[in-house]
């Protein structure tokens, strides 16, 4: 069989096409492109279908997705936080690489947050604690079962109905307390999760907590039973379950806390 210099000519410029689209993928993080079966090939060489208005506005507001992070995303959703919004898997995806602070050379993993992600309701609680460092969940163990407890209890809400996340997203060593400085650090990841959510109620346990978010150094028994405001979201500050375990005699202002907390929920239309 002869071949035509023409010949030569289209299949090297093919090539160099082929070869150009291929690299253009790669710098966008594609690393992998599937092989399409014959009977799909003749389905993709169609004219495109019209694309209808409402699409057109979906596809305007959903930020541009590569394979790469379509598979993360996919690994999200089987691994531990369910369905993650792009918004907030944007966030987790750059908490769970952060290198800010020390904490970060202590932990097994980034706790990032767990729940609907659209709750009415967001708690922020402290950092995660040894176990949570391990589940890689915020408020697990006999504190998540307290806090579990009192959210169907007084509340009337279940933990997958709101929204878990912690003022700092690594274990502090020695079951210590965050210092500002790591409180700091953390905040950009919280306030963008905070935005990603959009709650309609923000509830926080723990002084940790609470200098992030009402930026107060004043105690919890100091701050609580009063409203606070983060970006036109109502604040409501209290004790955090692992103070609770220890010091139960404060179960009874907590108590009154999530009366007055879920009153609110309903007063501004929190889903049920
Ligand atoms: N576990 C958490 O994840 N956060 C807290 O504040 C306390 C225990």
């Amino acid at each position: 069989m002869s071949v035509e210099h023409s010949d030569l000519e289209q299949f090297s410029e093919i090539i160099a096409a082929t070869r150009a689209l291929l690299l253009s993928e790669r710098s966008r993080g594609v690393h992998y492109l599937p092989v399409t079966p014959p009977d799909q090939l003749a389905a993709a060489l169609e004219e495109p279908k019209a694309v209808s208005q409402p699409e057109k506005r979906r596809q305007a507001r959903a930020p541009e997705q590569t394979l790469e992070t379509r598979k993360q995303a996919k690994a999200v959703t089987s691994k531990l936080y369910g369905d993650l919004s792009p918004a907030l898997l944007e966030v987790y995806n750059e908490a769970k690489e952060c290198v800010q602070c020390p904490l970060s050379e202590g932990r097994k993993q980034v706790v990032f947050g767990i729940g609907a992600n659209d709750a009415d309701l967001m708690i922020i609680g402290e950092s995660p604690g040894a176990i949570e460092d391990v589940r890689g969940e915020p408020f697990v163990g006999p504190i998540g079962d307290m806090l579990n407890k009192m959210l169907v209890n007084v509340v009337g809400l279940s933990r997958t109905q709101v929204y878990l996340v912690n003022a700092v997203k690594c274990k502090v060593k020695g079951g210590k307390s965050a210092n500002i400085d790591e409180i700091t650090q953390c905040k950009g990841h919280l306030k963008r999760q905070i935005k990603a959510v959009s709650p309609k109620l923000i509830l926080c346990l723990g002084e940790a907590a609470a200098q992030s978010v009402v930026q107060s150094s004043k105690s919890v028994e100091e701050l609580r039973g009063s409203w606070y405001d983060f970006e036109e979201i109502p604040v409501l500050v209290s004790f955090n379950p692992a103070f609770l375990l220890k010091n139960p005699k404060f179960k009874r202002p907590v108590f009154n806390d999530l009366k007055l907390l879920a009153a609110k929920y309903d007063e501004l239309g929190g889903a049920r």
